[in-house]
């Protein structure tokens, strides 16, 4: 792989304690290409503008998929990545179903490590923040012909940052938009799929809701995820959470959440959980928290919700579900626990 390091850093101009998610990139980014039916050799670069085509085929057809990853650094300066294995997986899923070339597996893993020790110095080190990473993958093919591109550009960079959501959520139940459905592109991270998203939202934000909390595409009962992220509900002393599908993602804090969960104790449901149940829960007193996880997020507690003309607030709770998995998953993350699922990557300078 080449590695063309830039001149100077940035990083001295950047003030750790209000960079807000996403907003500023780190010295350097990686680089693939798909020409001629294959993958070049990839390069690690000075992060920089692209000089596309106004005809780039993304620009008109949308093919372009994505990934989230965080980089943690622990007290010894050594930076961790999490279940880079199961983005890989999922990103490889992605490319399937947007039928995009796979990057092979050594060059993702081999970009990514390298990436992410060049740029180790971007890793925040104080406790909750991490350093986001976002590979995508495009078409870039000059050709406005509606077919697949011939060829892709495969990009990792990597944003170090606080947290995503700064307080508790509001959602919406969402009854005329859907995210997915069956047969669709849910199950990937596709672009499109949260482009698509935004005008849902900003109608929910306008009744003053924070977020989405999705339902299915043709009955609008069961729920499926919740703005970018799964959705966890707490009703009794158990999780429920709805079973993956061709509509739902197979999320990554997802899956962690559930065995963090069994770990604690806690019994956990993945199953079709309904508006209808929801709100019968919420009258029995059984509704005790709702939750949404993801990458960026890793755990954002919901306080209330809204469905029709009604809205629904749940009462705040003390040594929450939430609170105990979120203090596992980032102990995990941050090296300050065992992980005895084998969930850290160490990056090797
Ligand atoms: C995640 O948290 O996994 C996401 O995909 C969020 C991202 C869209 C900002």
């Amino acid at each position: 792989m080449e590695i063309n390091r830039s001149k100077g850093t940035k990083i001295n101009d950047v003030d750790f304690n209000s960079v807000r998610f996403g907003e500023i990139f780190t010295d350097h980014m990686f680089e693939c290409n798909f020409k001629d039916g294959e993958w070049e050799s990839p390069l690690i670069k000075p992060y920089s503008s692209l000089k596309l085509d106004p005809s780039t085929h993304v620009f008109h057809y949308g093919q372009a998929i994505f990934e989230g990853m965080k980089a943690y650094k622990d007290k010894d300066n050594q930076v961790w990545l999490f279940r880079p294995k199961d983005n890989y997986e999922r990103l490889k899923k992605s490319c399937i179903r947007m039928h995009i070339p796979v990057l092979p597996e050594e060059y993702f893993f081999e970009g990514l490590n390298k990436l992410v020790s060049i740029d180790k110095e971007w890793v925040p080190n104080k406790l909750g923040s991490s350093m986001y990473i976002r590979p995508f993958v495009f078409s870039s093919s000059v050709m406005l012909a509606a077919s697949p591109s011939i060829d892709y550009k495969f990009l990792i960079i990597c944003s170090p940052g606080g947290a995503y959501y700064s307080k508790s959520l509001s959602v919406y139940v969402e009854n005329k938009f859907s995210r997915a459905a069956p047969g669709g592109a849910g199950y990937a991270k596709a672009a499109g799929n949260y482009g698509a998203s935004f005008y849902p939202i900003s109608i929910a934000e306008s009744k003053g809701f924070d977020q989405v909390l999705w339902t299915d595409s043709e009955s609008h009962q069961k729920i499926e995820e919740v703005g970018t992220m799964s959705i966890v509900f707490r009703l009794g002393d158990k999780l429920v959470t709805p079973k993956t599908s061709d509509t739902i993602l197979d999320g990554v804090t997802r899956k962690s959440v559930i065995q963090i969960a069994k770990d604690l104790g806690i019994e956990v449901q993945e199953r079709d959980i309904t508006v209808k149940e929801l709100i019968s829960e919420y009258h029995n007193g059984n509704l005790k928290e709702i939750f949404g996880c993801g990458t960026a997020a890793v755990i954002a507690p919901i306080s209330s919700f809204g469905y029709k003309e009604d809205k629904f607030e749940l009462e705040e709770i003390n040594n929450s579900y939430a609170d105990r998995i979120r203090l596992s998953i980032l102990n995990i993350q941050q090296n300050l626990s065992d992980d005895p699922h084998g969930w850290r990557h160490r990056i090797k300078d």
